[in-house]
């Protein structure tokens, strides 16, 4: 059975068609984990995810020594992906305390986290210095009035600012352009800069910028770099995420290796030599680790024939908030090409689509499909939308099964719910 290598290529590298046809993920047929596990479900490739982390980590470091790769939690917050991602040596960025407990259950040293958001709260700030985190971002000046409240020896920080750099992407995920609501602009960034260093409350390590995500073009990451050299000198300069990734055969992305050629040029051409560089990938460190798994339910043949399978905007909202994120999808059974279809989910909305003219194999009901590309993003933007119930993640490393988080059941669907609860007068 012919293929299409293209699509191929946005699975994990361990992915092979069998001698039957079907699609294997590091030596495991993807329709017997749907089998065991149910739809949807999450199968993670661990080795792809940890070459992935060294990939980031030694082309950084080799290219520019003493830097370092923050792993951006909210990309996949999970106590598995946590550990790996600790085990890998990376530091651990946090957006609020539920990241934050999250990461210190999971073993992460919480000198290794690195604690972001625009809105921290009294009580976030309070947990963060109390656990010792190593750095917090300080993205304007309530963080820093809220800190000097805190008790405690000088605590490293960063200072967000806003480059002013509009990076290529969309709307709703770009952060780096004037009047955006993270972090502070140039000319504010400089007064907050000296009342930091004359605060022996704060020990100023350095520049954070963070332009956006699912940027796929480099240039705007080498303008950030530029935008905030002068300043001052720092110890560390943090360039945030974001760089983007192929969801469709058809797309194309920067490689690590050309992302991390530009952000190190433009270090060495603006910033001071002895300077640290970190930076903060999400998406592209845990997108292309996945694979969701879904059966068909039904089959629409009419002017377009429309596929709908178990899942949709509450197992992935990737798919519908981005306009213009479009997934790529093949049977796990028989991933050749055939007619073009409408992959569709199973929730309330017309935007509950996951691909157009997508070339399934004469799709029947209960065949599994399997969409690549999909460890970013979705797992934390997991809802109950229609009851849906928040699917299960399986890890999978060179023939072996690991389930990491469970399915959620219908009882908890309605544990929190208060029934019979007295109205207060
Ligand atoms: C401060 C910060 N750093 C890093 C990231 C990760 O971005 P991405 O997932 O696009 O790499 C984000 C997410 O938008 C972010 O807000």
């Amino acid at each position: 059975m012919t293929v299409d290598p293209t699509l191929l290529s946005l699975f994990p590298a361990s992915t092979t068609v069998d001698a039957d046809g079907a699609l294997e993920v590091a030596g495991i047929r993807l329709s017997t984990l749907a089998d065991e596990f149910g739809t949807p479900v999450q199968v993670v490739d661990e080795t792809a995810l940890r070459q992935r982390a060294r990939d980031f980590v030694d082309g950084l470091t080799r290219r520019r020594p003493g830097s370092s790769v923050a792993f951006a939690s909210k990309s996949f917050p999970c106590t598995a992906i946590y550990r790996v991602m600790a085990e890998e040596d990376l530091h651990i960025d946090v957006a609020g305390a539920g990241e934050l407990i999250t990461a210190l259950k999971a073993g992460v040293p919480a000198a290794q986290i690195v604690l972001h958001g625009n809105a921290k709260t009294d009580h976030e700030l309070g947990l963060a210095v109390d656990a010792g985190v190593g750095t917090i971002v300080i993205d304007g000046w309530d963080d820093i009035s809220r800190i000097e409240r805190l008790d405690g020896p000088p605590q490293p920080v960063l200072l967000r600012v806003i480059p002013g750099v509009d990076a290529p992407t969309m709307a709703a995920v770009a952060t780096g352009h004037h009047g955006s609501k993270f972090g502070l602009a140039l000319d504010e960034a400089r007064k907050a800069i000296d009342h930091l260093r004359s605060s022996d409350r704060f020990d100023v390590r350095g520049i954070h910028v963070h332009i956006g995500s699912q940027i796929l073009t480099v240039d705007a990451f080498a303008e950030a770099v530029e935008a905030v050299a002068d300043l001052g000198t720092f110890d560390v300069y943090d360039v945030g995420g974001g760089l983007g990734v192929r969801y469709h055969r058809t797309d194309e992305a920067p490689t690590v290796d050309e992302y991390l050629d530009t952000i190190t040029q433009a270090a060495s051409a603006h910033l001071p030599a002895a300077a640290e560089l970190w930076i903060e990938p999400g998406r592209s460190m845990v997108a292309q680790s996945a694979v969701t798994l879904y059966r068909v339910v039904t089959v629409k043949r009419g002017d377009q024939t429309f596929v709908a399978v178990d899942g949709g905007i509450a197992d992935n909202m990737e798919a519908s908030t981005y306009v213009g994120t479009r997934f790529d999808a093949v049977l796990a059974d028989r991933p050749a090409n055939g007619a073009p279809v409408e992959l569709v989910g199973r929730q309330c909305e017309s935007g509950d689509l996951f691909a157009s003219d997508l070339p399934l194999h004469a799709p029947q009901i209960g065949d599994v499909v399997a969409l690549p590309v999909t460890g970013a993003y979705t797992y934390t933007l997991l809802s109950n939308y229609n009851g849906a119930l928040r699917p299960p993640v399986v890890f999978v490393r060179d023939g072996s099964v690991k389930l990491v988080v469970r399915r959620e059941t219908y009882d908890e669907l309605t544990a929190r719910d208060v029934v019979g609860g007295l109205l207060r007068h």
